[in-house]
């Protein structure tokens, strides 16, 4: 089966298409902001002065005959950017007359790093921009199983990069910086149960800025949420009786959160899984391949039921794909 899958809840837009065991063509066109961070409406307007040709790139590469479905980010993301990439899904969709697949784009990170592994049922530490959550599969749901109470760990990482004048993304360039210190400033260490908090983090280390040297704050920043999300999936791994452990998410990158999520592994004898580096940020691959495995269990989005949905939870989608 061959899928086209367009993915553009934030930054990147892209088009890819895929089989059941490799990825065919990729098409990009990243959103860089001129200043700040991600503004919705400037992006939505970079996806829609680009997405025809991106889209027609791929289509180029193949006889869009053989393309079986279209999948496409309904969400979670910015609104303004899931009705760009909604609509010229449902126009390919109609115009090639094949089934249209509306992707939650927090399981397409998890499929797309799952995807040649033998893993069925990892506990999955999901760590991008806006979303950071510990998953596990169990009876045809990702459950969540902890998660941010405030805001997502790549966020919160641009957030603070910027005030500190540091050009966006900010968490590449915070990891560089912390691995230049190794002296460690207090910082807020919230775990609420499963759950975590990053927020007063972002203002300690704002603050910090008016006397401690930035490195030795990247350092801190890092060592304290990243803590605080191993405690959390280690809580996950003993609860569960889980012994693997997957990384995912375009955060899922940085080298110090690999190295403690692996010593952490370690010790106690679970199998950590470092995310393949091509497919950690948002990409049209993981799209069409999630895409692929709901068309092939029978799955499908009227275009009805098609519309944007920005804050789709990973829990709502049953999981047909995985068994046992
Ligand atoms: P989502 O919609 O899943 O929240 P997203 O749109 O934020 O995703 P991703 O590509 O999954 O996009 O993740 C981007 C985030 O990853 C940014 O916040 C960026 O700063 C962060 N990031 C990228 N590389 C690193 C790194 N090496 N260390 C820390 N953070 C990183
Ligand atoms: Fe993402």
């Amino acid at each position: 089966m061959i899928v086209l899958g367009l993915e553009g809840t934030a930054w990147n837009l892209s088009a890819s298409l895929v089989n059941d065991d490799e990825v065919l063509c990729e098409v990009n066109s990243a959103y860089v902001p001129t200043s700040g961070g991600i503004h919705p409406r400037d992006a939505a307007q970079h996806f829609a002065s680009n997405v025809a040709g991106v889209v027609r790139q791929v289509l180029n590469s193949t006889d869009p005959r053989s393309i079986e479905g279209i999948a496409f980010s309904q969400g979670p993301g910015l609104g303004p950017c899931l009705r760009i990439v909604g609509t010229a899904a449902r126009a390919i969709a109609l115009r090639l007359g094949v089934p249209l697949v509306g992707v939650n784009h927090c399981i397409a990170h998890i499929e797309v790093e799952r995807w040649k592994t033998d893993l069925s049922a990892p506990i999955v530490l999901y760590v991008s921009g806006a979303n950071s959550q510990v998953l596990s599969y169990r009876q045809k749901r990702y459950r969540i199983l902890g998660e941010t109470l405030d805001i997502g760990i790549g966020n919160c990482l641009d957030k603070f990069a910027r005030s500190a004048g540091l050009p966006h993304p900010g968490g590449p360039k915070v990891e560089r910086l912390a691995q230049e210190s190794k002296k460690y400033l207090l910082m807020p260490y919230v775990v609420k149960g499963m759950d975590f908090s990053f927020s007063g983090i972002v203002t300690a280390a704002q603050e910090a800025l008016k006397s401690t040297p930035l490195e030795d704050i990247c350092y801190s920043f890092q060592e304290t949420a990243f803590s605080m999300l191993v405690e959390v999936c280690e809580r996950a791994l003993s609860q569960t009786d889980k012994s693997d452990l997957l990384l995912a998410g375009g955060v899922g990158a940085n080298n110090r959160l690999q190295e403690m999520l692996s010593v952490m592994c370690a010790e106690r004898g679970a199998h950590f899984f470092a995310p393949k580096p091509e497919y950690l940020q948002d990409n049209g691959a993981m799209i069409a391949y999630t895409g692929l495995l709901m068309l092939s269990h029978g799955l499908r989005t009227p275009i009805t039921a098609s519309g944007a949905n920005p804050n789709f939870r990973p829990d709502e989608v049953e999981v047909l794909w995985i068994k046992g």
